[in-house]
């Protein structure tokens, strides 16, 4: 088990989904977590889901597009715990307001374009910025931002969340060759389809059924099995692993789907 005794750690978008079960997992594994969202009553809820298993977590309202916000969060983290080991970037928006509005680049907004790229680009950015300073300070420290199968593919909608993603695993390499003779590792983690509440509440039947026909395993991804390697990642026993994007998609990108997505073998 990867162990995280006397690490403090911020992760955004932490009121739900995978960064909810990132912030429990954490917790679990001995982290004291800044649970960071701009839903602070959502945040507030992971807080007490930790404090029940005796966990130690504190609840930062943030919008990740704003500099002083994030600048804030860092400084809430330092005044609260006194350190800061791990950043987890992991907001993104993706109601029906943002997500659910990319839809072709005809009909694209610039509007909806640069609210995308402020959420999902801007924000693992200014994370970087105002988390690097404590981590350099202190000699090490551990970036970890989620991405998306949507930032290495095309599709046929959703262009400006899938090119912000692109931005990410991007970035992450940067951050990872600028400062990791200073002790700082960062990776990303590429989601295919989880189960979290955002994806539950827009799939059809039919997205059901062509996420199980190209999908290598037999079940659907969960929020858990993001968590499972963000603290893995996250963990001194993954000192050597920096500057990578690792899927978490159920073997999605792994192979033909024409070829293989309708045969079973054995
Ligand atoms: N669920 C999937 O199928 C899937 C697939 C690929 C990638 N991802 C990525 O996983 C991450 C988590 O998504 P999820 O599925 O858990 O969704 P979610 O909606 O459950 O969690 C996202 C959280 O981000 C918060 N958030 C949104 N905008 C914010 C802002 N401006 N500032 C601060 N917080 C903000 C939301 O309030 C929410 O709590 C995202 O980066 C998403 O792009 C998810």
């Amino acid at each position: 088990m990867a162990e995280l005794s006397g690490k403090v750690a911020i992760i955004t978008g932490s009121a739900s989904g995978v960064g909810e079960a990132t912030a429990l997992l954490m917790a679990s594994r001995g982290a004291a977590v800044v649970v960071a969202d701009i839903n602070v009553r959502g945040a507030r809820d992971t807080v007490g889901a930790i404090e029940a298993l005796g966990g130690r977590a504190t609840a930062c309202e943030v919008d990740v597009c704003d500099e002083r916000a994030v600048q804030g969060m860092i400084d809430l983290a330092m005044s609260t715990y006194g350190r800061l080991d791990i950043l987890h970037n992991n907001a993104a928006a993706l109601g029906d307001d943002v997500l659910g509005r990319d839809l072709d680049l005809v009909t694209m907004t610039v509007e909806l374009w640069d609210r995308t790229m402020a959420v999902s680009l801007r924000g693992v950015m200014l994370g970087c910025k105002y988390a690097l300073p404590p981590m350099l300070a202190q000699g090490q420290g551990v970036i970890l931002n989620t991405t998306s199968v949507a930032g290495q593919t095309g599709d046929v909608k959703r262009a400006a969340y899938g090119s912000a993603k692109a931005g990410v695993d991007t970035l992450t390499k940067y951050v990872a060759t600028m400062y990791g003779k200073q002790g700082i590792r960062c990776n990303a983690i590429a989601p295919g389809l989880i189960l979290s509440p955002p994806a539950i509440a827009n799939l059809t039947p039919e997205m059901l059924d062509a996420a199980f026909r190209n999908r290598l395993l037999s079940r659907a991804g969960t929020p858990g099995d993001v968590a499972a390697l963000a603290a893995f990642l996250a963990s001194d026993e993954a000192g050597f692993i920096t500057g990578q994007t690792f899927n978490v998609d159920g073997g999605v990108l792994a192979h033909h789907p024409a070829y293989s997505q309708n045969v079973v073998i054995g």
